[in-house]
This record gives structure tokens, sequence and C-alpha cells, in this order.
């Protein structure tokens, strides 16, 4: 019995309780058995960068591809170890942030086409410029795409080329070149003291379908756990409503936030960069990731004087209004354009400002408020509405639950208000409509697509998705997919305008990974 025990203990090396702190003897320990090479080092590990969820892909690969075996901690401990000390810099992550913000209603557009073509058609292309690789681990993932994803010769796009010639031949080398592993910027960054994040922070905000928050997050260091966080939220959103929470958060890299939080009741996820005492990123539902608000955020104790945002962020002329100005360590008088009067002040306080204001036409355009010496903050002065945008211009909403495994997926619009002045066109902000879907084409027309693919929200643009499933009552019994046109209707005056954009109405989204 002894015997066995002993031997037992040889074979797998007791991993210390605490992951975390021995993630490099984890990695050895874990991977060594498939990946150590001549030399005694982890070959195909070492030569790649990636991003947190980057490195939670590889992982999970391993684990259900190759029978990897590690805990649930250890994986977590290994993400952190990795994406520390084979990250990708800010600077490399600023161009692609919407795949990890999981902003999936963005249309990708990259310039080189064999890209798009050999690699963006499966999965984001934003999936592949989040990695940085040496030419030969380019070269290993083309093989391991063949090896693993055979059909892919055959699919469209792959059966009409030498796929896998042209992948090595010239998608290498170019993603070698864009791509480098040894790119300066990651040295740069590694150099770098490290941003303190705990604290207090004024996080302004935006929820699509609810309209401007303003919130206080406090973040309190984990004790004995480096870049681990306790967090709290307490806000309230423009109309009143209330907005608070608490969870916890990591800190990947010295720059990537990625917190849990339980709001109200609801579970959601933040995925905000840090730069320098500001965080900027989008939270989301984890359960529904269309519905995210965009934030900025600024750390009281940092000192920095900051205007964060203007709610609401325009003014028709005329109008009283009533703006709060956010920000942190604000002294000094609230500015205002020429053409904005000022005629009360309602609260003032180093982190918010609220003021009654009215505008005249000498104030038409978009202007950069100030308080005391800090700019900050944009406030557009209308007197009428020229143009309204659908955002998004094109999206995507999935059937979904009627006792399938996959919720439905929302679509959320917003209308944005244009006005013209001598110098062109600017930008108003984002303004309340009413909301409806048409047929897009003359098939959705005949399919009644209207009928059967679910309900616009005529109130907040969110447009609902019918239920999963063949539906006996359509044509050839199909499921309840449809092809929209979205229009907003807005109000000004007496003037009603109108914008569009187009909603798909799809199957449900069966393979959802960290990185689309
Ligand atoms: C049971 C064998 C096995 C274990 C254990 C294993 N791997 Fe792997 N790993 C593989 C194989 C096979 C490949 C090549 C195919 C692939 O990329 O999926 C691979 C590839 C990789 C790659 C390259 C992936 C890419 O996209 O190019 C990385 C990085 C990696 N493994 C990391 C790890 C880490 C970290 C561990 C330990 C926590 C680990 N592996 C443990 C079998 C294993
Ligand atoms: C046939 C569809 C398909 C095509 C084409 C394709 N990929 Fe992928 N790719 C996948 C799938 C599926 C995965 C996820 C594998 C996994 O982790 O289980 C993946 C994963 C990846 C990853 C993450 C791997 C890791 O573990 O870090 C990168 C990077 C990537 N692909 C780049 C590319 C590039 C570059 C091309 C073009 C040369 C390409 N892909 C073409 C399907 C495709």
């Amino acid at each position: 019995m002894g015997g066995a025990l002993l031997s037992l203990a040889l074979l797998s090396p007791a991993i210390p309780a605490d992951a975390a702190a021995n993630a490099d003897a984890l990695l050895i320990q874990r991977c060594s058995v498939c990946h150590a090479d001549a030399r005694g080092q982890l070959a195909r590990i070492a030569g790649q960068r990636k991003t947190p969820e980057g490195w939670l892909m590889t992982l999970v690969r391993m684990q259900n591809t190759h029978g990897l075996k590690i805990s649930d901690e250890e994986r977590r401990a290994l993400v952190k170890r990795l994406a520390d000390k084979q990250g990708l810099a800010p600077s490399e992550t600023a161009p692609v942030r919407y795949a990890l913000e999981r902003r999936l209603n963005t249309v990708e557009q990259f310039e080189s086409e064999a890209l798009t073509q050999m690699c963006a058609r499966c999965h984001s292309g934003a999936r592949v410029a989040l990695q940085r690789r040496s030419e030969k681990e380019w070269a290993h993932l083309v093989h391991f795409h063949l090896g693993q994803l055979p059909s892919l010769e055959f699919q469209s796009l792959g059966r009409d080329r030498d796929w896998f010639g042209v992948a090595l031949k010239e998608v290498v080398p170019d993603l070698a070149k864009q791509f480098s592993v040894d790119d300066p910027a990651w040295k740069d960054w590694q150099a770098q003291t490290p941003q303190p994040v705990t604290g207090t922070w004024s996080v302004s905000g935006h929820l699509p379908g609810k309209g401007g928050f303003i919130a206080e997050m406090s973040v309190k260091s984990q004790p004995d756990k480096k870049d681990h966080y306790v967090v709290s939220w307490q806000g309230k959103y423009d109309d009143g409503s209330v907005l608070n929470g608490q969870g916890s958060a990591v800190l990947y890299t010295g720059y990537e936030w990625r917190a849990h939080v339980d709001v109200d009741g609801v579970a959601w996820r933040q995925v905000f960069a840090l730069d320098h005492d500001a965080l900027k990123g989008r939270m989301f539902q984890r359960e529904h990731d269309e519905i995210g608000a965009d934030i900025v955020a600024v750390r009281h104790e940092s000192g920095n004087s900051r205007v964060l945002a203007v709610h609401p962020a325009y003014l028709k002329t005329g109008q009283t209004g009533t703006l709060t100005v956010v920000g942190n360590a604000l002294s000094g008088k609230l500015a205002l354009p020429e053409g904005v009067r000022l005629l009360k002040i309602i609260e003032q306080s180093p982190r918010r400002i609220v003021a009654q204001v009215v505008a005249d036409r000498r104030a038409l355009g978009v202007h950069t408020l100030s308080v005391g010496k800090t700019k900050g903050g944009t406030l557009a002065v209308f007197e009428r509405i020229e143009r309204i945008r659908v955002l998004p211009e094109f999206a995507v909403a999935r059937v979904g639950g009627n006792g399938g495994s996959e919720a439905r997926v929302d679509a959320r619009f917003e209308a944005e208000a244009w006005a013209r002045s001598a110098s062109g066109e600017y930008r108003i902000g984002l303004v309340p409509a009413k909301w409806s879907v048409a047929p897009f084409n003359a098939d959705a027309e005949r399919d009644r697509d209207v009928e059967f693919a679910g309900a616009m929200n005529a109130v907040t643009g969110i447009f609902t998705p019918a239920p999963a499933g063949p539906n006996p009552a359509r044509h050839l019994m199909t499921n309840n997919a449809g092809n929209l046109a979205v229009t907003a209707e807005v109000t000004d005056g007496k003037t009603a305008l109108q914008g569009t954009g187009q909603l798909i109405v799809t199957v449900q989204r069966w393979n959802n990974p960290p990185i689309p």
C-alpha cells in the first residue's frame, strides 16, 4: 500500500495548493509530457504571444482535443501566467478590441484580401490579428488547421485554390511580418512601470436601449492575490433608475481588466483596457453579450483633473437643458461655448457639475467644454436635425430558446442624429425614436418575415427574435429566420425624419468561443 502511494506521488508531483503562485512549475508539470523538446524546453509554447482569451482558447483545446488534465483553478493560473509573460501590448490590441469586447455586429475590413478569404471566413480576422508569432509558429498554425479541419479544402473559398499552398507561401510570410512575436511594442510595454488600479473610479457609460449612466466603482486588492481585485458599483442611469453591483476582477498583462460583476441580480462581464488612470471598454451581460454598455472611467486617486463626459451630450437651441459634467478633480469655472448661457449651477463638486443652461444659434456646432484649466467632454448644439442614422446599420439577431440549448440573441438599435452647418455635417448624438420593421425585399415579403421573425419594441429599439425550431405555419416549415428593414422615426419639432438599417434574423450560434 505504502509503495503504491509512493510511486503515484513520484509519477504526478504534488502541485502546491496555490496554483497562481506556482504557475511556472505548473506549466512544466502539466505541459512537458507532450511539449518537452530534445533540450527539455517547452516546444510550441514559446514563439507565441496572445490575449488572455487567446490563451484560454488554446488551453481549452489542449483539454478537449488532446486530453490535457487540469483543474479550473490551474487553468486560470496558467492563463494569467501566459498572458502576463507572453501577452500583447496595448498598441497591439487597440485596432481589434471589438472582438474582445464582443461587439459581434462589427463588419470587419482588412486590407489583405488573402487574410479575408483564406482566414476570416471561418472566424473573425481579429482572432488572427490578436496573436503575435514567429514565422515558424504561423506555419505550424496552418498545419494544425489543415490537420484538424481537413474539410476546409472542400469548402467555398477553399476548393477554388490550393489553400494549403497559398497559406504557407503567401499568408504565413505576410503574417510573420505584420504580426511578429518580436514586435518592439511588447518589449517597450514590459519595460513600463505597473499602473495602479485600486481606489475609486468615476464611470460614464451608455447602454443601448436604456441610455446613459454615471457610476462610482470601488476597486480593492484581494489579500495575497496579486492582480486580483474586489469590485463594487453604485450608479444611476440618466432616467433615474439605479445600477448597483459587486464582483471581482483580474488585471492581465498589466492593463487587460476582466471583471465579473453581479448587477442587480444579473451577471455582467467587463472587458476594459487600463491606460494611465483611465479605463475604457465595454461591459456586457454574461448570458446576453448583445446587451452591453460602452464605458470610460477615471481614477480619483490619480489626482488628474479630467472631464469624462457630459450628459446629455447635446442641446437644442431655445430649450433649457440640464447638463451633468462628470470627471475627476474638477475645479474652477465651467466654461461654456459662446451662445450657451448658464442659468444656474445646481451642484458643483470635484467629480460632478450639474448646470442649467440655454443655447442660442451662435453656439451651433460641436464644442469641447472646460472646467478651470481642464478641457474634455463634447457638447453638440443644434437647431434642426438633418439626418438620422440607424446604429448598427447592419445587425444580426438569432432565434433561440423553445427548449433548445441556445438562448435567443436580441438586436439593439439606436438612432443617431446629425445636423448641418456651413462647414459640413456634425453629429448631435443618440436620440429617442419610434422603431418599426418591414420586409427588406420581395422574398421577405412573400415569406411574411415581419410576422414570423420576432417583434420590435417601438420605444426601446430592441428587437426580440421568435422562438427557435421549425415552424409548421411557414413555407416549407422553415424556422423563424427573416430579413428586415429597420426604421427609426424621429420627430424634431414639426419635422418627421427617418433612418433605416438592416436586420438579419438567423439561426443559433452553436459555437461561441471567447474570441469570435
Ligand atoms: C496530451 C498532450 C498535450 C498536453 C498535455 C499539452 N498539449 Fe499543447 N499541444 C498538443 C498538440 C498535439 C498540439 C498541436 C496541435 C494543436 O495546436 O492543437 C499542441 C499545441 C500547443 C500550442 C500551439 C497552439 C497553436 O495555436 O499554435 C500551445 C501554445 C500549447 N499546445 C500549449 C500547451 C500548454 C500551455 C500546455 C500545458 C498547460 C499544453 N499545451 C499541454 C498536445 C498537448
Ligand atoms: C475552416 C475554417 C477555418 C479557416 C479557413 C481558418 N481557421 Fe483559424 N481556426 C478555426 C477553428 C475552428 C479554430 C479553433 C480551434 C480550437 O481552438 O479548437 C481556429 C483557431 C485559430 C487561431 C487560434 C489558435 C490558438 O490556439 O491560438 C488562430 C490564430 C487562427 N485560427 C488563425 C487562422 C489563420 C491565420 C487562418 C488563415 C491562414 C485561419 N485561421 C483559417 C477555423 C478556421
